[in-house]
């Protein structure tokens, strides 16, 4: 299949990037990289998630974070709801968009949102059917689609279950999420054959973890197979607090790197991006870790 000539990229730093982080950041440092990142061209920010405390304290601010999102055209800041409760709660912090997340295996589920994957689903139900009548869009995520560190080996075609479940629900897009980064290309273009058999594939995204030096590769591998709408996070950030070992999410300027390179429009100033991984990694006291915004400051320090 051609490449596209366009694609989306959904960044999830201020989320999934900081809700693994040792260091509690104040909140008005995660608006102040909401800001950045919307300055950077960046149109849809994953805000935060409206998740239980114990569970994700990092999170814990999540009303705060709204109260003082920056207000620009055309920027969309979804947040995760993994119930009612969370949904209640992102309705009255006045969130437009929302994202369930379901998990391909039972013990990831168990461990990430306390249930089965069977009684996720049933959970998400009258989240998404409430938000959607509220004239919110609601995004679906399934976790572990390619390994699971609990369980090893995922069935594509247990995904793609689980994907459709979601999508006949009345999700509007599914994010294939490889949580923990075991994923390689020829496992993604497999993941996607079959998930696609079940879902279009106009309709799922992308959602790799660096963890094992897979995720470009893996974009480029689902690139080839269609698909045009990939989440990453600032500085590769992140990872998942419930999913040992995981590593960060791609970095967001290795995607628009990548993009670049195949003359792929994604609306992003790289240069902008690496300045704000820069910046939010010295916050949380460290370098940023993606070898594109490494390569730039030095690029920039050598003159
Ligand atoms: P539970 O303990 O079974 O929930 O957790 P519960 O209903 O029994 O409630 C327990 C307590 O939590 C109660 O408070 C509730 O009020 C409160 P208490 O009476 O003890 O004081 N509570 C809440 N508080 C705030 N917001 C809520 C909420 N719900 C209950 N929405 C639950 C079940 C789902 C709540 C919990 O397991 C949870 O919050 N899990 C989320 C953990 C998380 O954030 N994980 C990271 C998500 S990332 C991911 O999944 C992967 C992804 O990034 C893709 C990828 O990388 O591959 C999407
Ligand atoms: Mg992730």
């Amino acid at each position: 299949m051609p490449l596209p000539t366009k694609i989306r990229i959904v960044e999830v730093g201020p989320r999934d990037g900081l809700q693994n982080e040792e260091k509690k950041l104040p909140t008005a440092v995660k608006l102040a990289l909401i800001e950045r990142l919307a300055d950077c061209g960046l149109t849809i920010i994953e805000a935060t998630a409206f998740v239980s405390p114990k569970w994700s304290p990092q999170m814990a601010d999540a009303a705060e974070v709204m109260a003082g999102l920056p207000r620009k055209e055309g920027v969309s800041f979804p947040v995760l709801v993994p119930n009612e409760k969370g949904l209640d709660a992102a309705l009255a912090a006045g969130a437009k968009e929302i994202a369930v997340f379901a998990a391909a295996s039972e013990t990831f589920s168990q461990k990430n949102i306390n249930c089965s994957i069977r009684e996720s689903l049933e959970r998400f139900r009258p989240v998404i059917q409430r938000a959607r009548d509220a004239g919110m869009k609601v995004r679906g995520y399934v976790s572990c689609v390619l390994g699971c560190p609990f369980e090893g080996e995922i069935a594509p075609l247990a995904v793609a279950e689980i994907a459709w479940a979601l999508f006949e629900m009345g999700c509007y897009e599914i994010s294939l999420g490889d949580t923990v980064g075991f994923g390689t290309p020829e496992k993604t273009k497999a993941l996607i054959e079959a998930v696609g058999r079940r879902v279009p594939i106009k309709k799922l995204a992308g959602h790799f973890h660096d963890t094992y030096g897979m995720a470009i590769a893996n974009i480029y591998a689902a690139l080839q197979e269609g698909v045009n709408v990939f989440d990453a996070s600032v500085a590769g950030l992140g990872g998942c607090p419930h999913a040992p070992g995981a590593a960060g999410n791609v970095a967001t300027e290795e995607v628009v790197w990548l993009a670049q390179g195949l003359g792929i429009d994604c609306g992003i100033e790289l240069s902008k991006l690496v300045d704000t991984a820069a910046w939010i990694s010295g916050e949380l006291g460290r370098s940023p870790a993606s070898k594109v915004a490494r390569a730039i400051l030095a690029q920039r320090r050598r003159g």
